[in-house]
């Protein structure tokens, strides 16, 4: 179901997850604690931001004997905007172990806030995928955006957005070019302050990740 008053945003709402998150907007979280807490908010988030995916019928042989089972349908995509998307990576891929994995680098421009792409590796053509992009943090959208841009380039067709946070300035801009994107985050923030980060958020996601 949509987030109130944000249609097509999917607010994952889960007592571990309000914990955890609280653990990680916590300033006085190090980077160890502040991994493990990423780490599992993806894992408990994976569980509804892949409810889309498609399974095919299989036949099966248990040691009783033979049945129907279903699989995954599609070749699925992860992929992680760096640095911070990292953190959500290898507990998605836990739960999607067949899962191919492309990578975006982007970086923040700290006056302009535009997003500048200085890495990407993803396989020449997505539109038989389906794909995760994912990124902890949405705060103006430039970023997002940016991956959008390329992933549209490789014709990826079927791709959600999993966020941690989200503020209502990026969900916005995502949605003014991508009105059908489904967008699934643990938290809609309040704003953004004036330098681009996400109030109240809980810092720098990357420095915070990986402790520089
Ligand atoms: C952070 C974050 C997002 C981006 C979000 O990355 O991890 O990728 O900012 O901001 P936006 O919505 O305004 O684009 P940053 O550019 O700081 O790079 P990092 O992950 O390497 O620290
Ligand atoms: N990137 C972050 O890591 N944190 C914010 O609050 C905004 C962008």
């Amino acid at each position: 179901m949509s987030a109130k008053g944000w249609p097509g945003v999917h607010r994952i709402e889960h007592p571990l997850i309000e914990h955890h998150l609280t653990v990680l907007r916590d300033k006085q979280t190090d980077s160890e604690g502040f991994r493990r807490a990423l780490s599992t908010v993806a894992t408990l988030m994976v569980y509804e931001a892949t409810r889309w995916l498609e399974t095919r019928s299989v036949g099966v042989r248990t040691p009783l004997g033979p049945m129907r089972g279903k699989r995954l349908r599609d070749e699925v995509i992860l992929v992680p905007i760096l640095r911070a998307g990292l953190g959500m990576l290898f507990p998605i891929l836990d739960v999607i172990p067949g899962a191919r994995v492309g990578f975006i680098g982007l970086k923040r421009n700290e006056i302009s806030l535009a997003a500048d792409a200085y890495h990407d590796s993803l396989p020449r053509s997505l539109r038989r995928h389906a794909v995760l992009l994912m990124d902890p943090m949405l705060a103006t959208g430039g970023s997002a955006l940016a991956a959008l841009k390329l992933l549209e380039g490789r014709g990826a067709r079927r791709v959600v957005l999993v966020n941690l946070l989200a503020a209502p300035e990026g969900i916005r801009a995502v949605r003014r070019q991508h009105p059908d994107l489904p967008i699934f985050t643990a938290a809609i923030d309040t704003k953004l302050n004036d330098k681009g980060y996400i109030l109240p958020g809980l810092g720098d996601a990357g420095d915070r990740l990986f402790g520089v």
